[in-house]
């Protein structure tokens, strides 16, 4: 750990100030967050899965016939009521109380039409919930207010990538409190649980890229913890481009210089609890953290630098800062490229 520090040091420092990359507010080298495609449509954005076609179908079928048969049971009512309406004391009651082939007619049509809704709706839900055979797994993990990716080979990563045409099941548990893995495109959501794992698999068929929400309440960072998915070829780790190439780069398409991946591990891991403005949220703001005197709990005291950033994001109960809680998780899986990387960020933080 001594050495590994040692060599972040000098390449953290480097970074020239003057480097196109060294201003924060320039535009980064990764496209934004896409929240969805046509966000402001009322419907679902475009399918993506294999699963969102028979999904969108049923739906429809669903929504179309709630809609029929409100047309036509609300509106004869209402006219029959009008129509029949009792119009003075002495109007008495039609001695007819029942006809045997209208009911017939209209208790075994519905009954035919609610078995088969029944039965598309089983049909998929069964396809839902058991993963071919030869899914690639993927471990997701939820915390507050982040997600996390680990992949077959080790690797850990902060977006979700996947390749297209390929089945992918993931296995998910949390590390605190509910969530619940949402990816609208997919037409997907799961609960996430600590002290549980549960299961989702998906087949992506269209390269794209969106994003992947919380859909249950998990603290004042909930609407907060959005990662990127993005869809890509499947091809070899020669090929630029594939998510092959994808998942040797750590989770991003190109590799990224220190600042703009720092900011990029700062967006996706950190900002839920520190800010840039000096705000307070769940931690100590990051503006101007860089060689601050921190008063510890302990009441000691810590000049924040290189060695105390990476000992912080390794093993953060060892030095919690004065008045805050000691609730930061570690983040072992961090490579020291993504350390460097966030030091490189945190220095900018004047
Ligand atoms: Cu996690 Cu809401």
């Amino acid at each position: 750990m001594t050495q590994a520090s040692t060599t972040a040091q000098p390449q953290a420092t480097s970074t020239p100030k003057g480097q196109t990359t060294a201003n924060p507010a320039a535009p980064p080298a990764e496209t934004p967050l896409v929240i969805h495609e046509q966000e402001d449509s009322v419907w679902l954005p475009q399918g993506s899965s294999t699963y969102a076609a028979p999904h969108d179908a049923a739906w429809d079928f669903n929504l179309w016939v709630s809609v029929i048969f409100f047309v036509i049971v609300i509106g004869p009512m209402g006219y029959f009521a009008v129509k029949y309406k009792r119009k003075s004391e002495d109007e008495r009651t039609s001695p007819v109380d029942h006809n045997l082939r209208l009911e017939l007619f209209w208790t075994l049509i519905p009954t035919v039409l609610l078995i088969y809704m029944f039965w598309v709706g089983f049909k998929l839900f069964a396809h839902a919930q058991v993963a071919p055979n030869d899914a690639m797994v993927i471990k997701v993990t939820g915390q507050m207010f982040n997600w996390t990716f680990e992949y077959p080979d080790g690797t850990v990563t902060t977006d979700l990538g996947v390749p297209k045409g390929r089945p992918v099941k993931l296995i998910m548990s949390s590390k605190d409190t509910l969530h619940a893995f949402f990816v609208p495109e997919f037409r997907l959501k799961q609960d996430v649980v600590p002290n549980l794992y549960t299961t989702m698999w998906f087949e992506a068929t269209r390269e794209m890229e969106s994003t992947v929400e919380c859909a249950e309440y998990c603290g004042d960072g909930h609407s907060r913890m959005l990662t990127r998915v993005v869809v890509l070829p499947s091809g070899d780790k020669s090929t630029p481009g594939t998510f092959e190439t994808w998942l040797d780069n750590g989770g991003l398409k190109t590799p990224l210089p220190p600042l703009q991946l720092g900011q990029k591990r700062y967006t996706a891991l950190c900002s839920s609890c520190h800010s840039l403005d000096g705000s307070k949220i769940q931690g100590p703001s990051f503006k101007g953290l860089f060689g601050r005197k921190e008063e510890l709990a302990d009441g000691t005291s810590v000049t924040v630098d290189e060695n105390y950033v990476r000992n912080s994001i390794l093993n953060p109960q060892a030095q919690i800062v004065k008045d805050y809680p000691a609730t930061m998780p570690t983040f072992t899986y961090l490579k020291d490229r993504d350390i460097e990387g966030i030091i490189t960020f945190l220095k900018e933080q004047k």
